[in-house]
């Protein structure tokens, strides 16, 4: 962080301000926050780092991973980095808040496009960031909000799940975010014999915005239908497998993203409970039996991440794991033996690298603090 702090007063003004915002993983209810479901994150101990200072001219934003500069009163191509800056700042604008120009630098060691919530860890960043600066007066609420505006302004329809965990996450505990209510509770989180080991694949699919929202859309049209045939006003909380027999064999598409969400939601409430008692190979199980869900009925994996799925299944100290994210690429969490992940990596990496020529990155997370403030002190670094 020296360095970069350093980099920005050279290039820009003395730093104002850092905001650490931190990466999220996902326990269990994947692809269901955009539905109402209930999906049990927490903030990680990697994060995006941002530095803000006030600027005299333009503002303009570094980034330490692309390397490179960007003026913010440009409009960025439809895949540059710098649009979520931009589409942030037009929300705020939209709502009626003006912030002066600033020059901002971002880095810190949340790796990029790993399913881990990096562009919304700028979002969420920028917007506490600016918020802090100019004394706007946002609640937490609010920046959830206006970053998942951002978001789908940016071409991804994602739910409130990233921005939640990212902006309420507590040290040793995971959340229950209730997306229909809205509603956040912290438990308690502490594995007695068991650990979080997360593996990047380092493959990430170009589409994947297109290919998230076509997934939305296809439960959109599955609830339309069920709507129609049960001549009723149901919501997606709502739904019971009885449901699935309304759909035709055409629809069998339309049928397994429902599916995916009624199983998913019923592995949440048994992964709380699991949680609760402490019971790994339970959770383990719920975990492996997710992938599956999402590997098959709802088609958001790959053969890249299938792949470290079913190997770490069959590695021993392993309990389950799963893809995690939006998918197409991405990560995959595992829960494994208090100790072991490094010996369960020895045997994994090898042979990922073996099937795909790709060095795959692991290592053991748990629940941190979600983002932070902190004005800049020169001998503080
Ligand atoms: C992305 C989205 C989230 C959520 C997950 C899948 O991370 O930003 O809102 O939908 O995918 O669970």
């Amino acid at each position: 962080m020296k360095n970069e702090l350093n980099f920005h007063q050279a290039n820009f003004e003395k730093p104002l301000l850092i905001v650490d915002s931190p990466g999220r993983v996902n326990i269990l209810g994947e692809h269901t926050d955009y539905n109402g479901g209930t999906v049990l994150p927490f903030a990680i101990h990697k994060k995006t780092q941002l530095i803000f200072s006030l600027s005299k001219d333009s503002s303009h934003a570094y980034s330490h991973f692309h390397q490179e500069k960007f003026e913010l009163a440009k409009e960025p191509a439809s895949n540059h980095w710098g649009r979520y800056i931009v589409q942030a700042l037009h929300e705020l604008q939209k709502e009626g808040h003006c912030v002066p120009p600033f020059n901002l630098s971002i880095c810190g060691d949340l790796p990029i496009g790993q399913g881990l919530s990096s562009s919304t860890a700028l979002t969420c960043g920028l917007l506490a960031g600016l918020n802090h600066l100019n004394s706007l007066g946002l609640t937490k609420n609010q920046i959830v909000k206006l970053s998942s505006k951002a978001e789908h302004a940016s071409g991804t329809l994602g739910g409130i799940m990233d921005q939640t965990a990212i902006l309420y996450g507590q040290k040793g505990h995971f959340l229950e975010i209730d997306c229909l209510t809205k509603t956040v509770q912290a438990h308690l989180h502490e594995l007695q014999n068991s650990e979080w080991l997360l593996i990047n694949s380092m493959v990430n699919h170009e589409l994947s915005g297109s290919e998230y929202n076509d997934r939305r859309k296809d439960c959109d049209d599955g609830l339309q239908l069920i709507k129609e045939k049960t001549s009723t006003d149901i919501g997606y909380t709502d739904l019971t497998a009885a449901h699935l027999q309304y759909f035709e064999e055409e629809q069998k598409r339309l049928s397994l993203r429902i599916k995916h969400f009624i199983e998913e939601q019923k592995r949440v409430q048994h992964a709380l409970g699991a949680l609760a008692k402490n019971e790994p190979k339970k959770l383990g199980k719920l975990l492996t039996q997710c992938h599956k869900s999402l590997s098959e009925n709802y088609e958001v994996s790959t053969p890249e991440i299938d792949f470290l799925v079913a190997s770490l299944i069959q590695t021993p100290n392993v309990y389950g794991a799963r893809m995690i994210g939006g998918g197409f690429g991405g990560s995959v969490l595992a829960l494994v033996n208090k100790n072991q992940s490094q010996t369960v990596l020895r045997q994994i990496l090898p042979k990922y690298f073996k099937a795909f020529k790709h060095e795959a990155q692991g290592f053991v997370c748990y629940p941190c603090d979600g983002l932070k403030i902190r004005p800049y002190e020169k001998d503080s670094f």
